[in-house]
């Protein structure tokens, strides 16, 4: 099992949302990215960075089994999910092997998370950080409203928008669940109503969300700009029929 020095890194994988507001009438996690389901991606963005170590991946209940095939080669545990995001990962979290301390949680839906943000979250961990999470700043402008009308713009020089993986210490990540707060919205957010600390580290724009459609089709960009610029990728056929000019 891989370490981080004396450490071990589990990783759970919320999977199992509807992915409603991408409406492909199947759960996101099968939803394909150029030509593989979204989770085939997620996963193996994670096993990309040796320092993860066990993986347990929160299915769509009615789907475990095709999960499993799925990700038979990845070295993962499959479990059914829950109702809600914070159910999955708690679900995750039970079904995790004993020996991993520190915990990364990573949404699915992140699928194409690059390998710096891991690694950035499990340096701060093995720094002796409690809970982690990746952050960027906000692009757009932020106002506060009350239906149609403008109360006022939010300053967002303070503002992060939050990613993940977000990784936390076993114990800490376990008394938040144990606790549940109703209304978090992140695993973090559990530790921060517990009153723990939570430290940032820089998120990444390709660790962007699929959420809505779109978001499909920027990830299969993404990941045909990769396939373009892998140093090993064979060199493009000669041109055979000249230049033509009219
Ligand atoms: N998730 C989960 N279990 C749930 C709900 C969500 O494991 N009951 C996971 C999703 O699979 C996703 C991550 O939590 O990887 C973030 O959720 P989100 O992007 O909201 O995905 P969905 O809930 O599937 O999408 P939607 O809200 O549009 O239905
Ligand atoms: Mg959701």
């Amino acid at each position: 099992m891989p370490t981080s020095g004396a450490r071990t890194v589990g990783c759970l994988v919320p999977a199992a949302g509807l992915g409603l507001r991408l409406g492909a009438g199947r759960p996101k996690a099968l939803v394909e990215l150029a030509g593989e389901p979204l989770l085939v991606h997620a996963v193996r963005a994670l096993r990309a960075c040796p320092r993860v170590g066990p993986v347990v991946v929160a299915a769509p209940a009615r789907d475990v089994e095709d999960v499993a095939d799925l990700l038979a080669s990845y070295d993962v545990v499959v479990v059914p999910g829950g109702a809600s995001r914070q159910d999955s990962v708690g679900l995750a979290l039970a079904a995790l092997p004993p020996g991993a301390d520190l915990v990364l949680v990573h949404d699915a839906a992140r699928c194409l998370v690059p390998a710096q943000v891991i690694d950035a979250v499990i340096d701060a961990l093995l720094a002796g950080a409690d809970a982690v999470v990746p952050v960027l700043p906000l692009a757009d402008t932020v106002k506060h409203v009350q239906g149609p009308r403008v109360l006022g713009t939010i300053d967002r020089s303070s503002l992060r928008a939050v990613q993940t993986p977000q990784g936390f210490r076993r114990d800490v990540l376990l008394r938040a669940h144990a606790a549940a707060v109703v209304g978090a919205t992140d695993d973090a957010g559990l530790v921060e109503a517990l009153g723990g600390p939570v430290v940032t580290v820089p998120g990444h724009d390709e660790a962007f969300k699929v959420t809505r459609p779109l978001d499909v089709r920027l990830a299969e960009a993404l990941l045909a700009h990769r396939d373009a610029a892998r140093p090993d990728r064979p060199d493009p056929p000669a041109a055979t029929g000249g230049r033509h000019v009219r």
